[in-house]
């Protein structure tokens, strides 16, 4: 059965459209779709330093559009990976009685001790650190699937 992956953060503009790109160009196999748990920049592109970042290293964000997370995403989906603990407290109050399904913290994928946590570059303006990062998780998420 194809994995369906669901990557989550604030406003589905810098992080989480990253991992997914990140992540569907390395895993083509399985399903990735991005979310934000607010809703500000729904229907919105990638922000543009983030697409830049990510085209120079090769991943095209360009096709994605910002998203709200809903309730209704923990049926759809068999993994859901967020960016902080701010986003999975989020999620997590709109779980569904009954269900489920995972919630990880992404960065926990890369391995590195102490980090559990994608810092927003939309704050810290470290764009490549941010891609450095999910590419360590990316990798180490392929590795687990
Ligand atoms: P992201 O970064 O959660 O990585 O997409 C953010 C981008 C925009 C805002 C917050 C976080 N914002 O409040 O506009």
């Amino acid at each position: 059965m194809t994995q369906k992956l669901l990557f989550v953060c604030l406003g589905n503009i810098c992080r989480s459209p990253a991992a997914e790109g990140l992540v569907r160009d390395l895993c083509p196999e399985v399903e990735t779709d991005s979310c934000g748990t607010g809703a500000w920049h729904v229907g919105e592109p990638p922000y543009g330093p983030m697409q830049a970042a990510a085209a120079a290293r090769g991943t095209d964000l360009s096709d994605l559009r910002a998203r709200q997370f809903t309730r209704g995403d923990f049926d759809r989906f068999d993994l859901i990976l967020v960016m902080d603990h701010d986003n999975r407290a989020n999620v997590e109050a709109l779980r569904p009685s009954g269900n489920t399904t995972e919630v990880k913290l992404f960065a926990e994928y890369a391995g590195q001790a102490g980090v559990s946590e994608v810092p927003d570059p939309y704050y810290t303006r470290d764009f490549d650190g941010c891609l450095d990062l999910l590419e360590e998780a990316a990798a180490g998420l392929k590795r687990a699937l």
